[in-house]
């Protein structure tokens, strides 16, 4: 394989195609060189496992502190993820007991619940739109769990995390600086909603983050609101949508591949390694971005500093070099080191978390509701960047 990109590969990630079954995509992208280039904006694509495993885990030569990340309604950076180590370490060091496997187990059987109340509340109808009915409101919950909020903000928090990612569904037009003006608007909202939540757990304490934060030390030094905002601010955007896709690809998927499904179905007990296989090969976080702070080479193809640079997860996810029968779903697959949750020092904080929510919610899905499709006629739409199923309309047979 030539490292050089000469057939002039170009991604173009407005594709429909590419968000729907990307995996060709991915190869092609891989098989043009160590670096190839997207269509609109001529931005280097890292595609080959073991490249974009390196270039994670080099935050001094890739960044993740982006102005063009500063889009999102925030007023400083997002910790940890829009800060880079030595800084990221430190923070990373105080969240990761947070949200250790052993925590997030002590949420199960609060999820469990919602989601069997959530399948139980579409049962008897024979069918639903899955993301409003299912995969929207499962993770918004375990989120106001972690926090140690009521499930009542259920509706607020849908409609500010909304405000930020979807600003056009709120206001109506995609005009950009209507949706930043938006987005500045909503994110004022969040900030608001949590200086109370920090004012209140400063007068009771509780079992919650936002409690524990305030406990905090780094060096000697308790964390000032302002970080215990931005962590927060950061949870809402990464912890609700991620595993609305999630659910949404993994149901798209076991839908139409009913023999898979029917193996799940017989023996609960292979729904975590099916879980994971799932992860690798739908990949919901495509990419991830970041900064290019010093001239570099991939494979021998240069990258110049101040280039913005996209790690493609599903087209390293997809990478035979690192995969056998890398296009074939296994839920026996042995080892599976995809990388889902990104890999190096910004690896997801809540990979144990997500775990526990898509596992709970495919055992209750699948123990109430064995066998279902989708609609006839109906083709699912993937939104890009992270692969939403946007319209999942599921039918199963009424019991008599
Ligand atoms: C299946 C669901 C999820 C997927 C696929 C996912 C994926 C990812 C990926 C790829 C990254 C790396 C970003 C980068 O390198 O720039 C990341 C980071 C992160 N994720 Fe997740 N995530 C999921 C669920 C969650 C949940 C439930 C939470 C918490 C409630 C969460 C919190 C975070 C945080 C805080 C970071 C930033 C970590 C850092 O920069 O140190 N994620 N996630």
């Amino acid at each position: 394989m030539s490292n050089a990109n000469d057939d002039g590969f170009l991604l173009d990630f407005l594709n429909p195609a590419l968000m729907s079954s990307p995996q060709g995509e991915y190869a092609k992208a891989r098989e043009s060189g160590a670096v190839c280039r997207t269509a609109h904006t001529g931005m280097p694509v890292i595609s080959r496992y073991e490249d974009v495993v390196w270039g994670l885990r080099h935050p001094e030569i890739f960044s993740s502190e982006m102005e063009e990340q500063m889009q999102l309604g925030t007023e400083r950076p997002m910790i940890p993820q829009q800060v880079d180590p030595p800084v990221q370490t430190q923070f990373r060091r105080i969240l990761d007991p947070c949200f250790s496997r052993k925590r997030m187990a002590a949420l199960e059987p609060e999820i469990r619940r919602h989601a069997a109340e959530l399948i139980e509340a579409v049962v008897d109808a024979g069918e639903c739109d899955f993301n409003p009915a299912f995969a929207i409101p499962l993770p918004c919950t375990a989120f106001l769990h972690l926090m140690g909020l009521p499930e009542e903000e259920l509706d607020l928090f849908l409609r500010l995390k909304d405000g930020i990612l979807r600003p056009h569904q709120q206001i109506g037009t995609f005009d950009m600086e209507a949706g930043q003006a938006h987005r500045k608007k909503i994110g004022k909202e969040i900030y608001a909603y949590f200086e109370d939540v920090i004012a209140a757990r400063r007068r009771n304490p509780g079992d919650d983050m936002v409690s524990f934060l305030l406990q905090t030390e780094i060096d000697g030094q308790r964390l000032t609101d302002h970080e215990i905002l931005d962590v927060s601010f950061l949870l809402i955007l990464a912890g609700l949508d991620t595993v609305t896709a999630t659910l949404g690809c993994n149901m798209a998927f076991l839908a139409s591949n009913p023999d898979l499904r029917r193996r799940l179905v017989e023996d609960a007990d292979r729904i975590p390694a099916a879980m994971e296989e799932l992860l690798r090969w739908e990949t919901p976080v495509t990419g991830v971005p970041r900064l290019c702070v010093q001239d570099t080479e991939v494979g021998g193809m240069p990258i110049r500093k101040g280039e913005m640079v996209t790690f493609l997860l599903g087209a390293a996810n997809t990478d035979g070099g690192e995969f056998p029968d890398a296009d074939h779903v296994d839920f026996a697959r042995e080892a599976n080191r995809h990388l889902s949750f990104g890999a190096g020092p910004h690896r997801c904080l809540g990979s144990h978390l997500a775990r526990m929510e898509i596992r709970v919610a495919l055992e209750e899905w699948h123990r109430r509701i064995p066998e279902y499709r989708i609609r006839e006629g109906e083709t699912p739409l993937y939104s890009p960047g992270i692969r939403e199923v946007q319209y999942l309309p599921l039918v199963w047979e009424r019991a008599p």
